[in-house]
């Protein structure tokens, strides 16, 4: 049995090791807790002699050091977590009013607790451990003035990489404190010059990835839209500047919250680089009554020193193990086919039946119906908040519905979207006060929906309550949990004129409660987040709905940046990835069909289009694809992720999946344009025995409209090693890499198959 974390208690010294990594920090002389090092494993022995104690001007002394101590100032020393007011002036993780009205809290160490296992967070996601993978630490520090207590919480898994942490605050004195900032996380690096990769987008363009230098002066990226966003993702990477794909130092942080965040990083004045990440300070306040406690979410981190690849397994690895839960966590997903694209708003019972028949004769396995089912809702303008089926509009109860598309072998899914309300509904006649919006303002109106007040707890259980209802009277296997607009106008009639600004995390407990009850008591159901897409892609939202939309924009070309985005943070198994009609609704695009499988295929593969409309030689691809999608199945989900070539920078986007054995591989290719007389795209396979032959088959139909003398003459003139009988070593296709065979139509994907034989 590993011990993960190693203390030396006389010098008060901790360090944390995984198995590639070190985590180290003290408590000094004053009782400061000082971060010491994160990075390479390296050992136990204590590196506090890097730091550098040295009068710097204006940097003020701690009163208790004495006059003769003017090189310890806390606006140099690198800490664990910071505090605002008491002469670190950089940004602070910790922001306290105490009853007095003064901003100050200064912490000491006091005590430490190691235990076996994972912590967990009451009302909040966490990532969760056997006793055996895990080890915590508690480091308790005080400020003996306001009497607040800090404790800060590290999980330690090993084999993971991953170190989490979080923090829970406790006024053990005998006066109200106000927290007005309460971070994760405070990560400070004593030197170095980083960078940092965001990940930063829209709505239907999200996830593209931005690098900037972390110069002098603060950086920041977050969101004050009630959810986490998909303008800019909780989930950073800090890097050294020669980082890429495959080497170098990087520092992953991923924020398990799907509430407003702030994620910050400050280089001050002697080069050392501090990163801050928890609740956007902005909209929030906690007020702490004597014996009070308050918990902040929590930040996964890994780091790698063999670049960004490893680092993104490590969290794929992490999320997909130790924080997807339930049934659907291990179990084999559904082909699934949602209406959306296909009827929008416009469908009859009679058509819906009509689609499942067609779509289950071609071997897909869940329907799901989408928005428009239920109260008066035949456009975006009414009806949310009244989840009583349209049984005018569906020719039937929901129950027979559902049964008939059972009934034609499938499972059935249905759409929710139940933090939202409309003026023009039921719901709002009768509870107006339900909607969150300021007295006497008019609200800011978004697809013309309000949103429902889920900090109150009487809205939590009417929620609860309804969607049971639903989920007992239906055979329901899967819904879709959307959100369709951010959160302004933030005021709770629920709540006094002094908590108001609790309001925004309220809410995020009130929806973690509901999903935590709804996904508790209906295990069987398979839940998909979604808000407008990937607008609430976060780890925390996986930790009750084990895959998310990933976009509303279906176009394969376009999905490519999307899905690599969202790749460095997230699993494939998260990613929620359909094929959709040509022209695409979004951007128009024609695409080949099989090129939208084969990027529908590195998410949770399903079809959105209507199966009814297409030819026959369309109809056998799909059997194709999901017979292809079936057998590659586990190498898909779970094996692990390679980016071979980003879609910014080459004129082919490569992915490959393979199994950690290092026995098979699936390489996707997909060209962004044709050209001719082109250079060939050869890529460096990874993940392979170099000892090992491999036998490569290319996926002919991936041809689908290639016919005739083109396709003749590709056949035979089909570069080396794909041939039948032909073996390549792994060594070879390592190092001097696999021919992807050239595009011969815009757009063109291939599929490549590796086996050791
Ligand atoms: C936004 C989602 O992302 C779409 O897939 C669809 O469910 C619509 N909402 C329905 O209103």
């Amino acid at each position: 049995m590993i011990m993960s974390v190693i203390i030396d208690a006389e010098k008060r010294l901790f360090t944390l090791h995984t198995r590639n990594t070190t985590y180290q920090m003290k408590a000094d002389s004053l009782g400061s807790l000082l971060h010491i090092y994160y990075g390479e494993r390296t050992d136990e022995s204590d590196k506090s002699y890097a730091i550098c104690m040295k009068s710097r001007g204006f940097s003020g002394n701690p009163y208790e050091m004495g006059r003769d101590h003017s090189d310890y100032s806390l606006d140099v020393l690198p800490q664990e977590y910071s505090c605002y007011g008491t002469g670190d002036y950089r940004i602070s993780a910790l922001k306290i009013q105490n009853s007095d009205g003064s901003f100050a809290a200064s912490l000491q160490f006091k005590e430490y607790q190691i235990s076996r296992g994972k912590y967990a967070i009451p009302g909040l996601p966490a990532v969760y451990a056997k006793e055996e993978e895990a080890d915590t630490l508690e480091i308790i520090l005080e400020d003996l003035v306001s009497e607040v207590e800090v404790q800060l919480l590290y999980g330690v898994l090993f084999e993971n990489d991953i170190i989490t942490r979080a923090v829970k605050i406790i006024n053990r004195g005998a006066d109200r404190i106000v927290l007005q900032k309460a971070a994760s996380i405070n990560m400070d690096w004593i030197n170095g010059d980083y960078e940092w990769l965001t990940f930063y987008g829209g709505h239907a363009r999200e996830r593209n990835i931005q690098r900037d230098a972390l110069g002098h002066g603060i950086h920041a990226i977050g969101s004050v839209r009630g959810a986490s966003s998909h303008h800019y993702n909780p989930f950073a990477i800090v890097c050294e500047r020669n980082t890429d794909e495959n080497k170098g130092a990087c520092y992953g942080f991923s924020f398990l919250y799907s509430g407003e965040f702030l994620m910050e990083a400050e280089k001050d004045q002697i080069n050392q680089t501090r990163l801050i990440c928890g609740i956007h300070p902005d909209n929030f306040e906690w007020n702490l009554q004597p014996g009070g406690q308050f918990d902040t979410p929590e930040v996964m981190m890994t780091y790698s020193s063999r670049g960004f690849g490893a680092l993104s397994r490590n969290l794929h690895k992490t999320i997909r193990q130790n924080i997807c839960r339930g049934e659907w966590k291990e179990k084999r997903r559904p082909v699934l086919i949602n209406n959306w694209e296909a009827t929008y708003f416009n469908f009859t019972g009679e058509q819906l039946v009509t689609i499942a028949k067609s779509a289950a004769e071609l071997g897909i396995e869940l329907f799901v119906l989408d928005d428009g089912w239920f109260g008066k809702r035949d456009d975006g303008n009414s009806g949310l908040g009244d989840w009583f089926p349209n049984e005018k509009k569906l020719e039937c109860t929901l129950k027979e519905l559902a049964e008939k598309i059972v009934g034609c072998g499938m499972k059935f899914g249905l759409w929710f979207e139940p933090e939202c309300i409309s003026e023009d509904s039921d719901l709002y006649r009768k509870h107006p006060e339900w909607a969150v919006m300021i007295p006497g303002r008019k609200p800011d109106l978004s697809r013309n929906q309000l949103i429902l007040d889920f900090s109150r707890e009487d809205v939590q259980d009417y929620i609860i309550g309804r969607l049971s209802s639903i989920f007992e009277e239906t055979p329901i296997g899967y819904v879709k949990w959307d959100f369709n607009r951010s959160i302004c106008d933030k005021y709770s009639m629920a709540l006094d004129m002094l908590s108001q600004r609790e309001f925004a995390h309220r809410y995020v407990l009130g929806l973690y409660r509901v999903l935590e009850t709804l996904t508790v008591e209906f295990p069987h159901i398979l839940f998909e987040g979604c808000s407008g897409g990937g607008g609430r892609f976060d780890a925390g939202m996986l930790y009750y709905t084990p895959q998310i939309w990933c976009s509303d924009n279906t176009d394969a070309i376009a999905r490519l940046g999307i899905q690599y985005g969202t790749s460095f943070g997230y699993p494939v198994s998260a990613m929620g990835s359909h094929v959709s009609a040509v022209p695409n609704h979004q951007t128009s695009r024609i695409t080949p069909f099989s090129t939208r499988s084969c990027v529908a295929m590195a998410g949770t593969f399903g079809y959105e289009l209507d199966v009814t409309k297409l030819s026959e030689e369309e109809k056998k691809m799909v059997r194709q694809q999901i017979g292809r999608f079936k057998e590659y199945y586990d190498l898909i989900q779970y094996g692990e992720y390679y980016r071979l070539q980003a879609p910014t920078d080459s004129q082919c986007t490569v992915w490959e999946m393979a199994d950690p054995e290092g026995r098979e591989v699936l390489v996707s290719a997909v060209y962004h344009h044709v050209e001719a007389n082109v250079a060939p795209v050869i890529v460096k396979v990874q993940g392979l025995n170099a000892g090992a032959s491999y036998r490569m088959s290319l996926n002919m139909d991936d041809m689908g409209n290639i016919q005739g003398w083109r396709r003749k003459w590709f056949e035979e003139h089909m570069p080396y090693g794909y041939k039948n009988e032909e073996t390549i070593t792994g060594a070879a296709l390592q190092q001097c890499g696999l021919v992807i065979p050239e595009a011969l139509e815009n757009y063109q994907a291939w599929q490549i198959h590796i086996v050791e034989v």
